[in-house]
């Protein structure tokens, strides 16, 4: 067990902890390992806030190149004092793939298909406690690095386990837990191993307070630790909030101007419906498509009059359901666009590069942009489009978002279910007067005015300090 570094000053009070890390890295054609950004919210949100030389990120080693670059210890990202864990593979590849990814995430998101998953069998039982190793791993990782009586923010359902482990190792410690996602109330953690079950809700119990983008995720939280017998520690909401100033700055960049011109010239003068999302079950692509199909049987008059640029990047690839749900998604986008496409008009251009100055370009562009996950913790994109968006373009967002909470006044909500309520939305907001969009568009703006990631950080800091 790693003891207090008494003999390290106070130089890092802050400490995050997170499975994927600010940077990542890839190697070059000369084999060297080169650092790049990380994509997703947590990432962009919190990089320019602990780039002060004093904050320390502690994530875990994800690609070959990432092991090798762990090997140098703590570096210098950009301001950001970082240094990647290298747990062993096999441990590291059950604890991400078939617990994080394939269990907890289809939990958390209530996306299970109960008539066939989850099956908990030794494999599995296996992968749970390697999820538990790779927990200790990083629990210890940080107790041997952790200034005293530092602020932890450990991050994320990957890590559900670090607060109890990391609270016994180093009790001088404060720990937030922060979900990302939504929590599985007591029908959903019902379904794990109870043993499993236990150990995560005594594990997230362990941390000073755990923190929620929504009350809902916060309540269903508290429901299912006190149907497992066991007391809730302290909560808080405090939703995460885009990182609009450096959305702005690639938006001045060389390459989202030229996304900007190219999709303008892709779109002609049709209506441009937007996505941008993870190519990922729970973001409901098949719903939209769906929902779009329908609304261009019923409508032909719209015909060559509106573009659907579904912006969607390949995710979690080593997990089967992700290589599969692809393939759906690829295969319907080409079924739509051969039953209702002309030559000279192709009604989904279905992208799978990730290229985030793409991104943008569809954020300032858009005249819809369409968000219908079943079910998700917050939904930045949600966010971002809006805060950026040129066009006054109409949100249609799933009410299961947990962004869905504060932007309900100035959206067209949707339950991500019901394609033809979602049809009819994509049509209604096509369909909109410029003054009823200018209005919606506005709302959201003013909504959004003063949310940051610094905010949603003080929270977290906030609430370990209230401990
Ligand atoms: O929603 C949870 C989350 O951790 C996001 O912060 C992030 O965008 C996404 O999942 C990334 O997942 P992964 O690290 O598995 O690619």
């Amino acid at each position: 067990m790693s003891t207090v570094h008494d003999h390290e000053p106070e130089s890092h009070d802050l400490v995050i902890v997170s499975n994927r890390g600010p940077v990542g890295f890839r190697f070059d054609d000369r084999g060297r390992a080169v650092a790049g950004k990380t994509a997703g919210g947590l990432a962009s949100g919190l990089r320019p806030l602990v780039a002060d030389g004093r904050s320390l990120w502690l994530a875990v080693a994800i690609t070959e190149a990432d092991r090798v670059a762990a090997a140098q210890g703590r570096m210098d990202a950009n301001g950001i004092q970082l240094e990647l864990l290298d747990v062993d593979p096999a441990v590291y590849s059950d604890a991400y793939d078939v617990i994080s990814n394939s269990t907890l995430w289809f939990l958390h998101h209530g996306i299970f298909d109960l008539a066939r998953t989850p099956v908990f069998n030794e494999r599995w039982h296996r992968a749970w406690r390697n999820y538990r190793e790779f927990n200790l791993v990083v629990a210890d990782a940080v107790a041997a690095r952790a200034p005293r009586r530092a602020d932890v923010l450990v991050q994320d359902y990957h890590l559900s386990l670090v607060p109890r482990f990391l609270a016994a190792r180093r009790p001088d410690v404060s720990i937030v837990h922060y979900t990302h996602t939504p929590f599985a109330g007591p029908d959903a953690i019902g379904i794990l191993p109870s043993e499993a079950g236990r150990e995560l809700a005594e594990g997230l119990a362990g941390a000073t307070a755990c923190g929620f983008h929504t009350s809902r995720w916060r309540d269903r939280f508290t429901a299912s630790l006190r149907s497992l017998g066991i007391e809730p520690p302290a909560t808080f909401v405090a939703p995460l909030a885009p990182d609009t100033t450096g959305i702005r700055a690639v938006a001045s960049g060389e390459a989202c101007r030229a996304e900007r011109t190219r999709i303008d010239q892709l779109r002609r003068d049709a209506q441009l419906i937007v996505r941008v999302d993870r190519l990922e079950l729970s973001k409901n692509i098949l719903r939209g498509f769906h929902a779009y199909a329908d609304l261009l049987d019923r409508r032909p008059d719209l015909h060559r009059r509106v573009v659907f640029l579904a912006l969607v990047y390949p995710s979690r690839e080593g997990v089967p359901e992700y290589a599969a749900y692809r393939r759906e998604v690829e295969a319907l986008a080409a079924s739509v666009n051969g039953r209702f496409g002309t030559a000279d008009w192709q009604p989904i251009i279905l992208d799978t590069d990730d290229d985030f100055p793409r991104a943008v370009a569809g954020f300032f562009l858009y005249d819809v942009l369409l968000v219908n996950p079943v079910r998700d913790g917050l939904n930045l994109v949600a966010m971002e489009g809006p805060a950026v968006n040129e066009a006054d373009g109409v949100l249609v967002l799933s009410r299961e978002a947990g962004s869905h909470t504060f932007l309900a006044d100035h959206c067209l909500g949707v339950n991500p279910f019901d394609v033809t309520e979602t049809s009819r939305a994509l049509e209604q907001a096509l369909d909109m007067d410029p003054a009823t969009r200018s209005d919606l568009a506005a709302g959201l703006v003013g909504e959004l005015r003063g949310r940051t990631p610094a905010q949603w950080l003080e929270a977290q800091i906030r609430a370990a300090r209230a401990g």
